[in-house]
């Protein structure tokens, strides 16, 4: 049978600088769709690419010395290397600098001129002589040229103009009686009020002072000005009007045009306009997201408030960003970035939520049955719950990904993945762990937690592509040689893992991200302090590995107490104190990121508890030769300090 089709895009990107996060927002988004369609068995083509023409460009790579065609290429090349970097699984990049698409920009210009939806008229407005531009009214600041800010006069300018407010009503027509054009719905009012009911003017498509664009082809001293060159890339990538049509013919009308909130207008009435003009069919949907902000508003270079999406890849990893990008802000609406949001949430959603079940599972598959995944032996009523949210995890991020809504599909998932964590700490498999009559039940509690796995790895694919084979490894499953209980719709089953899986541990999926000096202690905790089973990230939640220290390596540690002699802050590390301490027999320099909660004068003369025997280590620059005990839950911090005064160096067992 016959694939069914889906055709998705983005908007086609300036290359006038680097791109930055806003931009990667939308292809993210619109790589998620694409590969949830293709997991849904669609034949899915997704097309992204660059806008290349216009002053701007032109301007730009003037003031680098270069032209205008040598300045696009080094940009556009960056960009094709961050979406290699960001996994973008695009099926086209189309750029309107190449001739097939030039060459039907021009085939299109031409014929709707022939047919009168084009003709050649005169434009009024504004010229600004240094800049040699045309500005309308509306674009001039404070009266004068908003490039320069020098005096304008008025001009005219020969040009090109579509016939806009010829399809005026038929847009109103079908926007009313297609509710899914636009979306979200609050756009499309926005529009038909706004802009279309209030009257379409004709629109100018044609300038002659500008010199980087695809020239009219029987009026050479004009170029193809914007939006008839720009929108147009939706066909001309699928070959229309060229020798070669049929991607045009197979995947025409588009499926989704995915694009920010303030280009919707172009998209819902101008493109639309143009297509009916070409006799062609309309796109079934406009989304119109909403856009990421910084401090000072949308980002944008001249801001100087952009953030750049490969050093945010780098640190946190790819998947990470990506989740980040569409669990953080609903889709359609405007959302704050700041990086230390995306900290926390790959820290808690990935290393800790997902993460740690993930290594807890392994780790007690492997410790109790030799690595083995068994079929469950022993069911109790605890499961139910457990198994009944797994069953319906699938139907809703179907449901919420057929609607875009990626922030409330991944809600979904970590309800399930909270309710695993949950089920662990319910059915403590550490303590059934230390009776062997309680095997059948652990085998079960550990099969269930592994078909939880299974079916979040699997969910999660079209979001974050590198993480699921990483999951499906860790639980000893092969997409290759196990089609029937990886593909997408196996997700809507529990139990398909079979009896004898066997797991294979792995690194962390998602290490911690500890910005350096926030958390000195956990770091000189990370020193010494290893977790008996190794591979579990430490992690106060995981009752089944504290069992394992037995009294022996308990005594290894020397705790003892210590009277704060003196203490300062360090310059530069605003959280961490540097501190003299005394032992008894001994002083001791010790570095602890305590400053957050502490001044140094509430320190000095204070009885503390530290670890004698910690090798040293540098903080900041500064020796630390050992750690003090501290209590924290969320923001707060006490210290631990004897109940009654006692002399300095006495041990603490
Ligand atoms: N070239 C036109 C689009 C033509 S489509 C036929 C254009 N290019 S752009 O590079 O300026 O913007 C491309 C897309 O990036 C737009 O959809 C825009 O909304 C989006 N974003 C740019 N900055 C953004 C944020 N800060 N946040 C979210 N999206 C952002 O417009």
């Amino acid at each position: 049978m016959e694939k069914p089709k889906f055709y998705i895009t983005t908007p086609i990107y300036y290359p006038s600088d680097k791109l930055h996060i806003g931009h990667t927002y939308c292809t993210v988004a619109a790589d998620t769709i694409a590969r949830y369609k293709r997991l849904r068995g669609y034949d899915v083509f997704f097309l992204t690419g660059t806008d290349e023409h216009g002053q701007k460009i032109e301007r730009k790579a003037q003031e680098a010395g270069k032209t205008p065609q040598e300045y696009v290429d080094e940009i556009v090349a960056s960009i094709k290397d961050l979406w290699k970097l960001m996994n973008i699984s695009y099926d086209d990049f189309i750029r309107t600098t190449e001739e097939r698409h030039k060459k039907v920009v021009q085939k299109i210009f031409t014929k709707l001129y022939e047919q009168g939806d084009i003709y050649k008229s005169e434009y009024e407005g504004w010229y600004c002589t240094p800049c040699e531009s045309f500005w309308l009214d509306r674009q001039l600041v404070d009266g004068k040229c908003p490039d320069c800010g020098r005096p304008v006069e008025r001009a005219r300018e020969e040009s090109y103009f579509f016939r806009l407010s010829k399809y005026q009503d038929a847009l109103v027509k079908y926007i009313e009686e297609h509710p899914d054009f636009i979306v979200p719905q609050s756009r499309a009012n926005e529009m038909i009020n706004n802009f279309i009911k209030p009257g379409l003017e004709d629109v100018c498509v044609s300038r002659t002072t500008i010199k980087w664009g695809i020239p009219v082809p029987f009026d050479p001293k004009h170029v193809i000005y914007v939006w008839i060159d720009a929108l147009s890339n939706y066909i001309t990538a699928l070959g229309y009007m060229s020798e070669d049509d049929s991607k045009f013919k197979k995947y025409w009308p588009a499926d989704v045009h995915l694009v920010g909130k303030e280009i919707v207008r172009f998209h819902t009435i101008i493109w639309p306009a143009m297509l009916m003009a070409l006799g062609l069919p309309l796109p079934k949907m406009v989304f119109g997201h909403g856009w990421l902000l910084l401090e000072g508003g949308k980002m944008s270079k001249s801001k100087g408030n952009v953030v750049d999406p490969v050093i945010l890849a780098q640190k946190y990893g790819v998947d990470s960003l990506r989740y980040f990008l569409l669990r953080e802000i609903p889709f359609g609406a405007d959302g704050h970035f700041s990086e230390d949001a995306l900290r926390t949430r790959h820290n808690s959603d990935l290393a800790n939520d997902l993460g740690n079940l993930l290594s807890r599972t392994v780790a007690m598959i492997e410790k109790y049955f030799d690595e083995i995944i068994h079929l469950p032996e022993a069911k109790e009523d605890l499961d139910n719950e457990l198994i009944t949210l797994a069953k319906e995890v699938y139907e809703k991020v179907c449901r919420c990904l057929d609607e875009l809504q990626f922030s409330n599909a991944l809600i979904e998932i970590w309800k399930l993945i909270a309710r695993a964590n949950k089920y662990i700490d319910e059915t403590m498999p550490w303590v059934l762990g230390r009776d062997k009559s309680k095997y059948p039940r652990l085998k079960t509690v550990l099969y269930n937690l592994a078909e939880v796995l299974r079916i979040v790895a699997i969910l999660i694919e079209p979001f974050m592509p590198q993480t699921t084979p990483k999951i499906l490894q860790q639980l000893g499953i092969s997409k290759d040689e196990n089609p029937d209980i990886t593909a997408w719709e196996s997700a809507s089953q529990f139990g398909l893992i079979p009896e004898g899986t066997k797991v294979k541990r792995g690194d962390p999926i998602f290490p911690r991200i500890v910005e350096k000096e926030e958390n000195a202690m956990e770091d000189t905790n990370k020193q010494e302090v290893k977790n008996p089973e190794g591979a579990v990230p430490a992690d106060d939640k995981n009752e089944e590995q504290k069992e394992y220290i037995t009294i022996d390596d308990f005594a290894k540690i020397e705790l003892k107490v210590a009277k704060v002699l003196e203490a300062k802050k360090i310059e530069g590390a605003d959280k961490l104190l540097k501190l003299i301490v005394d032992l008894g027999n001994e002083k001791r320099q010790i570095v602890a990121g305590i400053a957050k909660h502490y001044t140094p004068d509430e320190l000095v003369g204070k009885k503390i508890v530290v670890v004698a025997n910690l090798k040293p280590a540098k903080l900041r620059g500064v020796e630390s030769q050992g750690m003090l005990l501290a209590a924290s839950i969320g923001d707060e911090l006490c210290l631990i300090t004897p109940e009654k005064d006692i002399k300095e160096g006495a041990r603490v067992k």
